[in-house]
């Protein structure tokens, strides 16, 4: 489906309406909207599977949601939708489906691409993925001496990287404590570096994940890593095989690197790389939380997908998640966007949405190749709160920026925590509940006044609030709630996508650059001249080469 010959969306009376709305809304004040509708934070929240989202923290009134979800009507969110369930091509520039909700998806359904069913191919990889990983987590599969294999390296990049390494992270506490994890993407030497040096390569497994198979950054580390194995095991090539497993969609390739195609667990174009981390490229997850805790997350990713594809557009979580972005991007000038998970599991999640978000919806032509007139994709950023409150959180508060935030949040700490320590959970949630309350309904110059602060130093400490939030509640951090939470972002990026009328499934701005590295490539290591090198770069080429003596 092309629905790229769609009319201008800054020429639609839905934009134009919610134009007007804003001027017309001016300066919504949070503590009037909350004075004049006591119900408003049990109206204004919704539930989808374990989540419970709180919006009532946002600028809107029912005029303005009323607005948003007409919008959404408008430019054929629901029709995108249905489009990219049944498996049509949505991904216009690439000619490609956009499936990942396949990867997810019981084996009974039934999803079309070009006339064939793809969830038996899907279900069979998960399979093998299965029975590879149970072998390994029980000590049955051994490496070349005999050993059983105790560590394992994912080497991949981007998608093939940012997912696995983001979910074991969150999912720690479910993972085999006596297995070793690393994840190794950068092409930084220090990177395999620091992850192999203490490591014994008798029991090291490397998996090298990889759609394309032709990435340089994972291509040059996975040969760096084979040499560090066959060195360290003085063994030849017939070693490869026990410690190398391929995760990628290019059987040719993976076969020239010299990984047997047996050991290679396939995935398909129609997955994006970053959506892929519920494919074949979750084995690591998978090795280290074991297979049924993957299926437990896979089937939270499925929830959520079925509550994207039925719930009606006042119920949706994840239409409303987008259209809020929308409202703050393109109505209020918002540029940037915050997630602050109150969970320390969840450090890498802000890394991991980066990609999703930015990657997806980071477009400035229409899907006919149109300039866009209006803004796309935030800057997504954040790290775990606390640690964000000793930070940044001052701009957020007190600067002239208006940044639209998330928080999330869960009701228990995760099982295993030392008993000690459980106690610092409220402490924890605490924080999370007054940062959302600050943020919004801040404190007015007379406040701080009544207090007794010296007249000069009232402005300072006021704070303006109506800064808008989402806050996220879970029970846990269990497996189903991890792939409820991506599910949620990946169809929030999906709506916003569908608005500004961007193809989020292709990523042609990131060629230019590995093109031109491969070209600097031979100035720096051979001093080869290169044609048509800007002044600038030449100069920075030399100074390096002078640097490190060459
Ligand atoms: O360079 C961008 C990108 O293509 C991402 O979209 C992708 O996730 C990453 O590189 C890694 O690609 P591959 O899995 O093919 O190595």
């Amino acid at each position: 489906m092309n629905a790229g010959s769609r009319g201008r969306l800054d020429q639609t009376p839905e934009w134009n309406a919610l134009a007007k709305h804003r001027e017309e809304l001016g300066e919504v004040q949070l503590r009037k909207l909350f004075a004049d509708d006591p119900r408003r934070a049990e109206r204004l929240s919704l539930t989808v599977g374990d989540l419970h989202l709180d919006y009532s923290k946002h600028l809107v009134t029912d005029e303005t949601l009323r607005l948003l979800r007409a919008l959404a009507e408008a430019t054929g969110v629901a029709e995108l939708r249905d489009a990219m369930f049944r498996g049509e091509k949505i991904n216009n520039t690439e000619d490609r489906a956009v499936l990942h909700t396949a990867l997810r998806a019981p084996e009974s359904a039934v999803v079309k691409v070009d006339g064939e069913n793809v969830v038996p191919a899907v279900h069979a990889v998960l399979r093998k993925m299965q029975v590879f990983a149970d072998r390994v987590r029980s000590g049955d599969w051994k490496g070349h001496t005999g050993s059983r294999i105790r560590n394992v390296v994912n080497i991949g990049i981007g998608g093939s990287d940012l997912g696995p390494a983001m979910a074991y992270e969150a999912l720690r506490a479910f993972t085999a404590r006596d297995m070793t994890f690393r994840f190794v993407s950068n092409v930084d030497g220090a990177d395999l570096h620091e992850a192999v040096r203490d490591l014994d390569p008798a029991e090291t497994l490397f998996i090298v994940a990889s759609k394309t198979f032709t990435t340089i950054e994972t291509v040059t580390n996975a040969t760096s890593a084979r040499n560090w194995l066959l060195t360290g095991l003085g063994a030849g090539e017939e070693a490869v095989a026990k410690h190398f497993v391929a995760l990628s969609t290019n059987e040719e390739k993976v076969s020239e690197f010299g990984i047997d195609t047996a050991n290679m667990f396939e995935f398909w174009d129609w997955v994006g790389g970053r959506y892929s981390y519920d494919s074949a490229i979750g084995l690591s997850l998978m090795l280290a939380i074991g297979p049924d805790h993957f299926r437990e997350m896979l089937a939270g990713f499925h929830l959520v997908d079925e509550h994207f594809r039925c719930a009606p557009a006042e119920e949706n979580v994840p239409l409303l998640l987008g259209l809020l972005g929308v409202w703050y991007g393109n109505f209020h000038g918002a540029q940037s966007h915050a997630v602050l998970p109150y969970s320390h599991y969840l450090s890498k999640f802000a890394a991991y949405l980066q990609q999703l978000d930015m990657e997806s919806n980071g477009k400035s032509v229409d899907r006919d190749g149109r300039p866009v007139d209006w803004q796309t994709g935030p800057v997504v950023w954040g790290t775990p709160g606390t640690n964000g409150q000793h930070a940044y959180y001052q701009l957020i508060h007190q600067g002239t920026k208006l940044i639209p935030a998330d928080f999330i949040g869960f009701a228990k700490p995760v099982d295993d925590l030392l008993p000690g320590l459980v106690a610092q959970h409220d402490l924890l949630m605490a924080n999370l509940f007054a940062q959302g309350q600050a943020l919004a309904f801040g404190k007015t110059a007379e406040e701080v006044a009544a207090e007794g602060v010296p007249a000069e130093l009232v402005p300072h400490k006021t704070f303006r609030g109506n800064h808008p939030t989402t806050t996220i509640l879970a029970g846990e951090l269990s497996p189903s709630v991890l792939g409820q939470l991506i599910a949620l972002y990946e169809h929030k990026v999906f709506v916003q996508g569908a608005i500004w009328n961007i193809d989020s499934f292709d990523q042609w701005g990131v060629e230019l650059g590995k093109v031109l590295a491969k070209r600097v490539e031979p100035a720096l290591t051979a001093g080869a001249e290169v044609p048509g090198l800007d002044g600038s770069t030449a100069a920075l080429v030399a100074r390096y080469r002078e640097l490190r003596g060459r």
